[in-house]
């Protein structure tokens, strides 16, 4: 397996990277602000947590443009839109669809409305919303009721839905699976993700199975999809109506892309598994403090998940027996600065001492 991009493809975006595989056409106009080409973080830690010569990755889809993996997709949905003339975007959002379609509304010059969950927004990305100047809109109500109005709307015809509902919203999101095997050589075994509406591990299976079509891999990876246990319809099988999870991105209790999700599981021998909201914060603190990348909560089910693989012996997917040299990838979906409040709540408030090299000495201990 080898890999032709260049530098400079890279750091035009996942259009200019990988426009082969994506459908915009040469009069297609691009609206990008330089997303994919994210770091595949090898995992000393992890590995070692596993064991068995395995081999752990953490993808970093925090440090996109707005901080998301959405922008993926909202490069090729927004650039699309343009295409066919619109003026207005729509979505709705548990934060971060709607800091990343804003962005590129703002980029693209043309108005956005998002429509949120009133309250369960985190800080960060509400404050991005307002930032890059889009018509927010709080409902009484979750994100399945707000994607319910959305769908509506969209059907007047005056606005283009950005919503994974959106095909080029996927098409724009399997690039990370691309990006993946062009960086690893080959397909990992596993890939680890957390699951909300479940687009991104549709987009991801859809990367997988397309590189794997086209030769540029030789195996295809168990999807393991990781949901909050209070916002877990996949995995109970039914549809939740108060979702709740301090993940509040991945609060969602009958998600859009349910029937592709099960079918990734299903063709890849993967699995649907559940984490506690307990589990999640206890791993974004371990992945903060032991390998240097914070990410939100919602991230975090993925390393929370990977932890109970390899502890738990009611893990829908155990990795004790593991292969040896397996290879698993984690995505974490969204940087750790958009939702501080759990952090916050955990800081100590910090008392000034004396501007004294002999004060600092002493309150360092040294
Ligand atoms: N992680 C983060 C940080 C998210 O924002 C989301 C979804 C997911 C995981 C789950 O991805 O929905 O493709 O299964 N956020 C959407 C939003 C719902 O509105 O920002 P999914």
């Amino acid at each position: 397996m080898h890999s032709t991009t260049t530098k400079s493809q890279r750091s035009g975006g996942v259009i200019k990277r990988y426009r082969e595989f994506l459908p915009v056409s040469p009069a297609t106009p691009i609206i990008s602000l330089g997303e994919g080409s994210t770091p595949l973080i090898y995992s000393p830690r992890l590995s070692e947590r596993v064991g068995r010569g395995c081999e752990i990755f953490v993808k970093n889809e925090g440090v996109n443009p707005t901080g998301s993996f959405k922008d993926r997709g909202m490069t090729v949905a927004v650039s699309k839109a343009m295409d066919q003339g619109t003026t207005a975007l729509i979505c709705a959002s548990t934060g971060n669809t709607s800091a990343s379609a804003a962005a590129y509304a703002a980029r693209a010059g043309i108005s956005c409305v998002v429509i949120l969950p009133a309250g369960k927004i985190a800080t960060g990305k509400l404050l991005q919303a307002f930032a890059y100047g889009a018509k927010i809109v709080a409902i009484d109500g979750n994100f399945d009721d707000a994607l319910r109005i959305v769908r509506e709307l969209g059907e007047t015809g005056d606005f283009t839905i950005v919503n994974s509902i959106n095909p080029d919203r996927i098409a724009g999101q399997k690039t990370a699976a691309f990006e993946i095997v062009d960086e690893l050589g080959d397909a990992p075994d596993f890939h680890l993700l957390p699951v909300g509406n479940a687009g991104n591990i549709t987009a991801y299976w859809a990367g997988y199975r397309e590189y794997f079509a086209s030769e540029r891999s030789t195996k295809l990876p168990a999807m393991i999809g990781f949901q909050a246990i209070g916002a877990a319809p996949i995995f109970y099988d039914r549809i939740i109506n108060e979702p709740e999870t301090i993940a509040s991105a991945i609060r969602i209790g009958n998600p859009a892309s349910w029937q592709q999700a099960l079918a990734a599981v299903v063709e890849s021998q993967g699995a649907i598994d559940v984490v506690s909201d307990e589990d999640i914060i206890a791993a974004q603190s371990w992945l903060a403090q032991h390998e240097g990348i914070f990410v939100e909560p919602a991230s975090a089910a993925s390393i929370a998940g990977f932890f109970k693989c390899c502890d738990s012996a009611d893990a829908a997917h155990s990795f004790q027996k593991i292969r040896e040299t397996s290879r698993i990838v984690c995505t974490v979906t969204g940087h750790g600065l958009k939702d501080p409040d759990v952090i916050i709540g955990q800081m100590t408030e910090l008392k000034p001492i004396a501007a004294t090299v002999a004060d600092v000495r002493r309150a360092i201990e040294l």
